[in-house]
């Protein structure tokens, strides 16, 4: 099978597409006839070897795919830029219905993200969501607006309109203007330091760089929770929550996706076949 995967560490050309045999399911495991990864920035780290992984490492935590015939997502720490992929059986839930397969792979990291972010903001407060425009953005702007808060959120001209699709009450041009409206809480989604004092009253959190706030600071990394991944899908199905996939590549392209990394709004599948 074919796999996008990294001997060594360093710039997109140490990405390597592979040919290795299918592997074979342990204990508590299941074999995923994997249809889509997505692209996640974090990945750029792994590859640059900021975070220390083991080596070979293959690219892709989110996975789309069949399992048994059914299809599935899920989120694997084993890499999905695969043709097939091993995942524990944990890991995987029904896909949703209303959607194609494998752009259901813009949802587990990025919306398990986002979930667990707005997971502290409750309903009628004032939130501020830096960086709306990407991955995780997306989805934290429906789910704030879902739990009732009031979204400003910071997007630059070429996601305005979508950012507004999302629900956001209103969108400050991060390019042209400072963000100064106080609001209960701000949420930080930018790999960057927020160059500006953050405008909270109460809380920041960050699921990206840290940020120094006179407020109390929270730093939110992704813990996989299966009921959650399943409530997601269930929400997307039911039309409560919509994925914004704004360009898909095959999996000879995972390189072409990592030297393009900084161009991409919104979630981008890599389809495996
Ligand atoms: N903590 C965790 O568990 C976790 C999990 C996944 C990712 N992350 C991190 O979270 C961050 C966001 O991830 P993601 O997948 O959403 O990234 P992404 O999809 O790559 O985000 C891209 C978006 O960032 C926006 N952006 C760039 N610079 C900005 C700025 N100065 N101010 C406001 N917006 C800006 C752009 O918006 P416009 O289109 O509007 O210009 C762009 O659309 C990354 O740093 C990632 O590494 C953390």
């Amino acid at each position: 099978m074919k796999v996008a995967r990294i001997h060594e560490h360093g710039g997109p050309e140490v990405i390597r597409i592979d040919h290795i045999d299918i592997p074979t399911p342990g204990d508590g495991e299941v074999l995923v006839d994997t249809e889509a990864t997505s692209f996640n920035p974090t990945e750029l780290a792994v590859r640059q070897g900021i975070f220390q992984i083991e080596l070979p490492h293959t690219l892709g935590w989110d996975l789309a795919g069949h399992h048994d015939g059914r299809p599935v997502v899920g989120f694997v720490d084993s890499g999905a830029a695969a043709e097939f992929t091993i995942a524990p059986t944990d890991r995987i839930v029904p896909a949703p219905q209303s959607i194609p397969l494998r752009d259901a792979a813009a949802i587990p990291l990025a919306g398990l993200t986002a979930w667990q972010v707005v997971e502290y903001v409750t309903k009628g407060q004032k939130v501020l969501i830096n960086g709306a425009g990407g991955g995780i953005g997306s989805f934290a702007v429906q789910l704030a607006k879902r739990k009732g808060a009031y979204v400003i959120a910071t997007a630059s001209s070429r996601s305005t309109k979508a950012v507004h699709g999302y629900g956001a009450d209103e969108v400050i041009d991060y390019t042209r203007q400072v963000p100064k409206t106080p609001v209960d809480v701000m949420i930080h989604l930018v790999g960057t330091p927020p160059p500006w004092p953050p405008p909270a009253r109460e809380l920041v959190i960050s699921a990206a760089a840290p940020v120094e706030a006179d407020v109390p600071t929270k730093h939110v990394v992704m813990r996989y929770n299966r009921d959650m991944l399943a409530e997601l899908v269930e929400m997307i199905d039911a039309g409560l929550v919509t994925v914004d996939v704004t360009a898909r590549y095959p999996l000879d392209a995972m390189a072409e996706v990592h030297r393009k990394a900084g161009e991409f709004r919104g979630k981008v599948i890599v389809a495996t076949r």
